[in-house]
């Protein structure tokens, strides 16, 4: 973890305005770059920035942040990514956050970066082998060339080689000063037990970096220079502290410009599959490496696009793989395309044998949504028997109930229902079957499909309302927050001086209230935790948060408050109403809320009287509660000064 003090430094060194103009220079030189639309430019006003409040809104996209989360939009980096890259932009030394972590965990983290500088060095290593050798030159280079790679390619993607000697790595990383531990972690030298002398593991092998999702190397593997039934085609890195291989996608850091670029991944199984298309134009391509799919590889690629495409060789044992992952895909509500190839080809024998635009256009051509590639694939198995297509028809319903999203879905259906022949109904009631246990379940995304259900209108009018006060409460805090206010409650009484954010928690908490909606109440659980350690966070403290719809909502309340001109710096203009009159807004919201609240209280307590199935003693319960709620309420009618 970046220590607290690391991150502050970060938000007061960097300037968003500095890091901007980074991205737009990028964008002038013409590199492939694709950013926020339309990109921060005079002639485009919907960009602002505002260099004095140190924060960025987008109005065309609605986002907006500070510094550290325009990072994370620009380069789909995590928050702490987003603060390494800054660091390092403004040479800021990343303290890791020692204070809470205790022995074992800062040892760790030490271990940690011992083993990405090692690796960081052997493929320095690696490279110089290949490229400023004889026997990297006559062995390593000459089999890329066999293999057609270019020596740009070789480059870019920092291939490498290991030299047949056995120790050559271990005794130069011994020189430079790396210990045992360390080096046997790495996996990059095995040690008999209980002896100092290590060898290496990758020999005579050429290499590839694995790169993490922000370039760092994280492990290698090695290839075999022959097809030598003996030893393995390929060793690769073991996994240690900084290398999980079910975390990692091989060419994921070359792919992911174009990935967002092209909003389309493409999922092949080997290195040499991406490289070899990477060369040949398709750049949007990354490895599983061997592994099968895993759930956090398909969210890494989440990050960049919704779309992923999967390239198979045609084999059975591929093709039964790729229903795996297709279902997995669709789990994490995305849209996944298959693309089959010819019989005894693989991406890399067929991008070499045609042109960019032919590739192009036969992956175009032959890319099938999931259900038509199950749909043909399991329709050859069936030759017509009807109860194996009761089968298949199942299979297909299973995949298309884990999607989420309900438009698609649908689609889906009407797909399956057209491609085979059957009435929506049908496979809408098998779909329901299959979908029916899970109705109940706590799953966010389930509670989205059910929220879906039509509301009726006053019920819809009932839920807005609540919701608005929830956010105008949240708006006064953010924006005046810690203002001071004189504020009575009745004439007769004294006013009290306090602040807006003091009182709003203190009369919430005088009746146990908190927000419906999720969203504003983690930002009240933090305004309420402010306080327990005397401090108002308003806008100021959200505009920094690490939570980017929170800094987004904060952002746009700030903007409120200073209402923008045309210009690309915002101007500070003064807003007078919210604020002049600001414990009359306060008292005001804040007994509008609990007016509505109690009533919403009154009527779920209505309903469960009607529902008849209670006893008597709850009857009488809930008459008494009802009464007094009813008082409650005509109390804060008559402080708000209204007849009734
Ligand atoms: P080429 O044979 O050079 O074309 O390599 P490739 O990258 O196309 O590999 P292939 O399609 O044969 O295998 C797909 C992936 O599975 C490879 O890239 C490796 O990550 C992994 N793999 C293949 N063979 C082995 C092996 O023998 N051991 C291990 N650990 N992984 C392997
Ligand atoms: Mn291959």
């Amino acid at each position: 973890m970046i220590s607290k003090e690391t991150i502050d430094k970060i938000f007061s060194t960097a300037r968003v305005e500095e890091v901007i103009s980074d991205f737009i220079n990028l964008k002038k030189s013409g590199s492939n770059y694709k950013g926020l639309s339309p990109f921060v430019d005079e002639k485009t006003p919907s960009f602002m920035v505002s260099p004095s409040k140190q924060i960025w809104k987008d109005f065309s996209s609605g986002k907006g942040g500070n510094v550290v989360t325009f990072i994370m939009e620009q380069e789909h980096y995590t928050y702490p990514e987003a603060l390494r890259y800054l660091a390092k932009k403004y040479n800021i030394e990343i303290e890791e956050d020692s204070k809470e972590l205790s022995d074992s965990q800062k040892e760790l983290q030490l271990n940690k970066e011992s083993l990405y500088q090692l690796s960081e060095v052997a493929n320095e290593y690696f490279q110089n082998q290949l490229w400023k050798t004889e026997e990297g030159n006559t062995i390593g280079i000459s089999y890329f060339r066999e293999r057609s790679i270019r020596d740009d390619i070789i480059k870019q993607f920092q291939l490498g080689y290991s030299p047949k000697e056995w120790d050559s790595f271990t005794h130069f990383a011994y020189e430079k000063g790396y210990k045992k531990e360390i080096l046997e972690q790495s996996g990059l030298s095995i040690f008999k037990e209980g002896s100092d002398k290590g060898f290496d593991r990758f020999r005579e092998r050429v290499l590839f970096p694995i790169h993490s999702f922000s370039g760092r190397v994280l492990g290698f593997g090695g290839r075999i220079l022959q097809n030598n039934a003996k030893t393995a085609k390929y060793v690769n890195s073991p996994e240690s502290e900084i290398y999980h291989k079910s975390q990692v996608l091989y060419g994921l850091f070359h792919a992911k410009s174009f990935i967002i670029k092209e909003d389309n991944c493409y999922l092949v199984e080997g290195y040499m599959d991406v490289i070899s298309l990477y060369q040949n134009g398709i750049k949007n391509v990354v490895a599983s490496s061997g592994t099968s799919l895993t759930v956090e590889q398909i969210r890494l690629i989440k990050r960049l696009t919704n779309n992923i495409t999967v390239l198979y060789d045609g084999d059975q044992a591929g093709i039964k793989a790729s229903f795996r992952s297709i279902d997995m895909i669709l789990e994490q509500e995305m849209n996944v395309k298959v693309l089959l190839f010819p019989d005894g080809e693989d991406p890399d024998s067929f991008a070499r044998k045609h042109s960019a635009d032919e590739i192009e256009a036969f992956f175009k051509e032959n890319s099938k949504d999931f259900i038509q590639f199950k749909t043909d694939v399991l329709l050859k198995e069936t030759n017509g028997d009807p109860i194996k297509k009761a089968g298949l028809i199942r299979d297909i319903v299973g995949s298309i109930a884990l999607i989420k999203n309900l438009i698609q879905k649908e689609i889906y259906v009407k797909e399956c229902s057209r491609i085979l022949d059957i009435s929506e109904q049908v496979l809408f009631s098998e779909l329901a079957q299959l979908t029916q246990p899970n109705i109940h379940s706590r799953d966010r995304n389930t509670r989205k499909q059910v929220a879906l259900k039509p509301v009726t209108t006053s019920q819809q009018e009932e839920i807005d309302f609540t919701y608005k006060i929830e956010e105008d409460i949240l708006e006064l805090m953010l924006s005046y927050g810690d203002h001071e206010i004189l504020i009575n409650y009745v004439e007769e009484e004294e006013p009290y001086k306090t602040t807006v954010i003091e009182e709003i928690v203190h009369r919430l908490k005088e009746d146990d209230l908190q927000f419906t909606v999720d969203f504003y109440n983690r930002i009240y659980l933090e305004i309420m935790e402010g306080i327990e350690k005397n401090q108002l966070r308003t806008g100021e403290y959200f505009v920094k948060s690490k939570e980017v719809d929170i800094t987004e909502f904060a952002v746009g309340k700030l903007l409120k408050k200073y209402s923008i001109s045309n210009n690309w710096e915002l101007k500070e203009i003064y807003v007078p109403t919210l604020e002049q009159n600001l414990a009359k807004n306060t008292k005001d919201v804040i007994l509008k809320y609990k007016a509505i609240r109690i009533a919403e209280m009154n009527k779920n307590l209505a309903k469960e009287l009607s529902s008849g199935n209670i006893s008597e003693e709850r009857r009488l319960e809930i008459f008494n509660q009802i009464i007094t709620l009813d008082k409650l309420l005509k109390q804060i009618h008559k402080l708000e000064n209204r007849v009734i």
